[in-house]
């Protein structure tokens, strides 16, 4: 059986469509590896939402590159490709600035995988790119297997906002929902095969507005209705929210589903009214503040995480200030916070107020400590308490490894067999990132 190796960059998106690669390549007799030093088929699934993203690829397909010679010596080939949203951003221009690569597929066109692959093999030495493809690219994938009792799956893509900072827009293009069976039925297949939580994907996930059989556009809130039904699966989660695209409806649902997790990911961006005019998002702080609250009172347990942009052009102190003081008000269970980086063809990026790097790598640093100040209160808050946790892995430590509802992880010591069960453990320790359990 011929190897395959994927290094996913990026955001959960990339995750879910590595998969799916593996999944389509399977039809070609290839078999996932771990180790990249056997495989005959090196794929990096890349990001180009930061500068530091794009250039981690350089540096990666270096090593590709080593594997590659050695391997060459003992008269074995290999095949290198790059896959996701650096391809979309660069088009043609990606051949001849990586000239390793023999196979380039943007994020809408890696079902054509194994075609490109069957004629690379067929000429070698003919390098292919392929972009955005006509074709819809869910319906030529085959069924989905899941690889463990976790899940993605991508229902939603693209995206219409166009934050003033963002690349996504670009390279995933504009906003499109999968049909309401297709989910339905992927979500099924992944029960089939041993997921017992499935996370469901979009760039925007609550303007997913897939077709009905009747050709009639569903909700978000009423996936979660349908989804709910299928037997075996005991956990659902979605991501990632845009603040003001939440229904009431999605908010209700949080009430009367109990497979709905209590957790959010409601990225904020800035606490500054002026910065996020200026980053394009359709919000103000009390509109955020307004959908917290009415998500608290629906689930007065649910927990909120967001995403930070720090140094965006023209932030002063005092929107900084602002910033923190918003961690305060909603006190995050979790949260990602990232420098401003300034993106190739976003508007944001012709601003003339940009900020010196030291001053974003300082307040990256005030707003983490605080952040994390907040995750530690709030893991500790469960110390004594009792959480359902379904357990995904064995460390290497022995012990197992989990998720509470409120996507924390937590370890546990057990003899027992404890994989893809969801088990009742009484919290006895936490730290900021993670809680310690017992049965
Ligand atoms: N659709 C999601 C986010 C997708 S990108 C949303 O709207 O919230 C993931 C995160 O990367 C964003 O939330 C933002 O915090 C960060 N990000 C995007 N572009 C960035 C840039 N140019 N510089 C720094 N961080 C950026
Ligand atoms: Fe990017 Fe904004 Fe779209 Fe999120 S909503 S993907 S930040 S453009
Ligand atoms: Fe990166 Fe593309 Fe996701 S740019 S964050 S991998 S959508």
């Amino acid at each position: 059986m011929p190897k395959l190796f994927i290094n996913t960059m990026g955001c959960q998106m990339n995750v879910y469509d590595s998969t799916r690669m593996a999944d389509a390549l399977k039809v070609l007799g290839y078999e996932l590896t771990d180790n990249q030093e056997e495989a005959d088929f090196l794929i990096i699934n890349t990001c180009h939402i930061r500068e530091k993203a794009t250039d981690k690829v350089f540096s990666e397909l270096g090593r590709f590159g080593q594997i590659k010679e050695r391997r060459q010596k003992e008269g074995k080939d290999t095949l290198i490709a790059l896959a996701g949203c650096v391809v979309q951003a660069l088009g043609d221009e990606v051949l001849r600035r990586y000239p390793i690569v023999d196979i380039a597929v943007g994020p809408q066109s890696y079902h054509e995988l194994p075609e490109l692959v069957t004629r690379w093999l067929r000429h070698k030495g003919q390098r292919l790119v392929a972009q955005f493809s006509s074709d819809a690219k869910f319906d030529h994938l085959p069924k989905a297997q899941a690889k463990g009792p976790t899940a993605f799956l991508a229902i939603q893509e693209g995206c219409d906002h166009f934050c003033s900072y963002c690349v996504v827009p670009y390279t995933r293009g504009c906003e499109y929902s999968r049909p309401l069976e297709d989910v339905r039925q992927e979500a099924q297949q992944l029960v089939d095969t041993g997921a017992v939580e499935i996370t469901l994907l979009g760039q925007n996930v609550d303007c997913w507005h897939g077709k009905d059989k009747k050709g009639q556009p569903s909700t978000l809130a009423e996936l979660f209705y349908e989804l709910s039904k299928i037997e075996g699966l005991k956990r659902l989660r979605y991501t990632t929210s845009y603040p003001t695209d939440i229904t009431k409806e999605v908010v209700e649902a949080h009430k009367s589903l109990p497979k709905l997790m209590p957790y959010i990911h409601l990225p904020i961006q800035s606490g500054s009214d002026a910065i996020l005019k200026a980053m394009n998002r359709h919000y103000t702080v009390e509109d955020y503040m307004c959908v917290v609250q009415k998500l608290k009172e629906a689930r007065p347990d649910m927990a909120i995480s967001s995403d930070f942009i720090v140094g965006f052009p023209g932030e002063t102190d005092k929107d900084f200030e602002d910033t923190l003081a918003i961690v305060d008000r909603v006190a995050y269970a979790q949260s990602f916070s990232f420098k401003y980086s300034a993106r190739p063809g976003t508007p944001a990026s012709l601003l003339r107020d940009q900020i010196p790097e030291a001053i974003k790598t300082e307040r990256l640093a005030i707003l983490q400590k605080r952040l994390l100040q907040h995750q530690k209160a709030y893991n500790k808050s469960y110390i004594g308490k009792t959480l359902p946790v379904l357990l995904t892995e064995k460390t290497k430590k022995g012990q197992w490894l989990g998720y509470s509802p409120y996507l924390q992880n937590v370890h546990v010591e057990s003899p027992d067999d404890l994989y893809g069960k969801i088990v009742d453990l009484r919290i006895t320790d936490a730290t900021a990132s993670s809680l310690t359990g017992q049965q």
